[in-house]
């Protein structure tokens, strides 16, 4: 509780009233290779609609104990409507599953593996009151903020990747990726604050992002060998780090190179989420939003 740094002026007065919006995405002319001719990159995507719903729901579950250690009350409501957005995104992902098993690539065995990781394994586990049970939670409070450097990190990547509509990407998909990145760039700094407010030991911040950043490469490359292995329109399709670096390349993915230099950003003892990304832009997207805006596409 004692180690939360005053706002500076500048990034206090970029502070938004957080806040779930209603959308709508309608899936039914969305193709399974909704980015053409590179199903590769498309399936690193698709990887979201496996770990999100099950991983965002698991956010909401741990801050709803946090919450009465909050003695901050702009925090409390910043954390508030964390919690309303991230339900929102965990819903609108859960609903391209069906879709997808719709064109014949059937998610739930992956799924099922996500459910039991973010439910057992990172549950609440039978810990009585005391400091055993404390210790878990700042635990998972540090992994959480350590995760949400990286939506952040995707959100702010996806709002800029021009090449996804150069390549003709479908619109829809791009505007669910854009209304929740932009989402995740307008919270990007409550998971990271909350953090500081509650706990803020910078071993637990290195040793959680360790945890975290090896369970995110572990789940994503095992989901994206998932789509691709049982990806109906494929022969014998495969996945490999190769076509991770030339997506990247290409800008259809983030490259590796950025990857790479995201993580002393983390670690670094001056970080802050607000140093990245650009609220602005998030605010206009969302304004813009098709799916934010009522499903009503112009
Ligand atoms: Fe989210
Ligand atoms: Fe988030």
């Amino acid at each position: 509780m004692s180690n939360t740094p005053p706002a500076p002026a500048s990034l206090a007065s970029e502070h938004v009233d957080l806040q779930p919006r209603n959308v709508s995405f309608g899936w039914q002319d969305t193709p399974l290779h909704w980015l053409p001719h590179d199903p590769f990159a498309g399936h690193m995507i698709n990887v979201l609609h496996l770990l999100l719903p099950a991983g965002e729901r698991w956010f909401v579950h741990v801050y709803k104990q946090v919450l009465p250690h909050i003695r901050d009350e702009r925090l409390r409501a910043d954390v508030v409507g964390f919690i309303g957005q991230e339900a929102m995104h965990a819903a609108a992902h859960d609903d391209v599953l069906p879709h997808l098993k719709r064109l014949g690539l059937d998610p739930t065995p992956y799924t099922a593996q996500v459910d039991w990781l973010f439910e057992k394994l990172l549950g609440d586990r039978t810990l009585p009151p005391g400091r055993a049970r404390h210790w878990w939670l700042m635990e998972r409070v540090a992994m959480i903020a350590a995760i949400e450097h990286y939506t952040a990190f995707l959100g702010d990547w996806v709002l800029n990747a021009g090449e996804l509509d150069r390549r003709g990407a479908d619109p829809t998909m791009l505007d669910l990726l854009r209304w929740h990145g932009a989402e995740e760039v307008e919270h990007r700094s409550v998971a990271f604050d909350l953090f500081l407010h509650v706990d803020g030991n910078y071993g637990r911040r290195v040793r959680t992002w360790g945890t975290a950043f090896c369970a995110l490469v572990f789940l994503w490359q095992r989901g994206v060998r998932f789509f691709m292995e049982n990806d109906p329109q494929l022969v014998d399709g495969k996945a490999s780090f190769g076509q991770f670096l030339r997506a990247g390349r290409q800008g259809v993915l983030p490259s590796a190179g950025a990857m790479a230099r995201s993580i002393p950003t983390y670690l670094s003892r001056t970080y802050h989420p607000s140093q990245e990304g650009s609220t602005a832009q998030a605010a206009a997207y969302l304004a813009a939003s098709p799916g934010a805006n009522g499903g009503v596409r112009p």
